[in-house]
């Protein structure tokens, strides 16, 4: 049986464990933790083998580790990286490259210059089989993964007729277990941000496609405002929506005011982590106008790229066609469920 180990067990890192640990194709090594804390004792709690860094042994003596990540490495096949941004470069210099290990990498690497940890940046969407016998790859962010879910179904079915995609990233300041980061009382903007060329890794540098980034003081999704432009005249709106009735990891949503009321609801009903895993197109704030569509729809950051590593994994470790993956994915995630409560819970009045 393949195993794999989830090297970070922050934010993503715990949900990709939560997650993959009941895939019966593989086994969980264990979980990379670096600093000494309570969530050493809450990830063995969770039923994972915690491992820590060869150099920081002596400062966790006080918890039951099972070993070093470093001899963990040498027995997994594949390593999902889940470490602060930046880090997942350094990891694949120093550990997985020589260990020869195949890696994901999350979205705060980057795909571009001399600290790229892949040519690849996965979209299931839309480049699951260039995934395929690759040994490095990175997981879209969340915004990017997002934004994929919507722009690639409106341009396989309007194509050349889409003059310009208009984007506004309102991104979340925080995570809702990040409970030691405070939330500054302003509106940030991002300059030159990174998500809008990362997109275009994977659906073409020439996509006409428009962004900019403000992050404001919540921890409750991001919402993406997009405008989409038409050369002619655009679709109505119900042949619009149709588009995405049947897309994976969209649900789309007629009553919900604002992004916090969607994750409520997932933790009424016991959504793990209060993740949704997916986007919701929210169609009180569809409209169209002259030539241009618009439309608003909230991205669970932490929720959304969890399935999605999960299908990758399936493409590095096990070569699997784009629907097998795609099947066993579904089997662990019940996406096609939660979609289902969310749109009934959320359905025209
Ligand atoms: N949070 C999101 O909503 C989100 C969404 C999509 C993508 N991402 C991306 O996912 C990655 C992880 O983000 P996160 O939000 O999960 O961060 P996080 O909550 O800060 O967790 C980072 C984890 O990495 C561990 N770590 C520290 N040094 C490490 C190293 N050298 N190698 C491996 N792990 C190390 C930390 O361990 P200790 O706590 O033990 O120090 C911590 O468990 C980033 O690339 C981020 O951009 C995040």
């Amino acid at each position: 049986m393949k195993k794999v180990f989830i090297n970070g067990y922050g934010s993503i890192g715990s949900r990709i464990s939560k997650f993959i640990k009941d895939d019966p194709e593989i086994e969980v090594l264990g979980v990379g933790k670096y600093s000494p804390n309570e969530k050493v004792n809450r990830a063995i709690s969770n039923g994972f083998s915690v491992y820590v860094p060869e150099s920081k042994k002596d400062s966790f003596k006080n918890y039951k580790i099972s070993g070093t990540i470093e001899t963990a490495l040498d027995e997994c096949d594949l390593v999902i990286d889940a470490s602060p941004s930046g880090q997942g470069f350094l990891n694949k210099k120093n550990l997985y490259e020589p260990k020869n290990i195949k890696a994901i990498y999350q979205g705060g690497e980057t795909v571009y210059g001399e600290k790229a940890v892949s040519d690849l940046l996965f979209n299931s969407r839309v480049n699951y089989k260039h995934a395929i016998g690759k040994k490095h790859v990175m997981q879209g962010s969340c915004n990017v993964t997002g934004m994929g879910k919507i722009l690639q179904p409106l341009r396989e079915k309007y194509g050349d007729r889409i003059l310009r995609f208009d984007i506004t990233l309102v991104r979340r300041w925080a995570d809702l277990d990040q409970t030691d980061k405070e939330l500054t009382d302003t509106i940030e903007w991002s300059e030159n941000p990174h998500q809008g060329d990362d997109v275009k890794s994977y659906m073409g540098k020439d996509t006409p496609l428009f962004l900019r980034a403000i992050k404001v003081p919540t921890r409750q999704m991001h919402l993406h405002i997009l405008d989409i432009r038409f050369k002619d005249s655009p679709p109505d709106l119900s042949e619009f929506l149709d588009i995405f009735k049947n897309e994976y990891g969209v649900a789309i949503l007629h009553t919900a005011k604002g992004t916090k009321e969607v994750r409520d609801y997932a933790d009424s009903i016991k959504f793990s982590f209060k993740d949704t895993n997916m986007i919701h197109i929210h169609t009180n704030m569809l409209e169209s106008i002259g030539d241009t569509i618009k439309m608003m729809y909230s991205d669970d950051q932490t929720g959304i790229v969890i399935p999605e590593n999960h299908i990758l994994m399936q493409a590095l470790l096990f070569e699997k066609k784009y629907d097998d993956a795609m099947k066993h994915t579904e089997e662990l995630f019940h996406m096609g469920e939660k979609k289902k409560l969310l749109e009934e819970h959320f359905t025209k009045k």
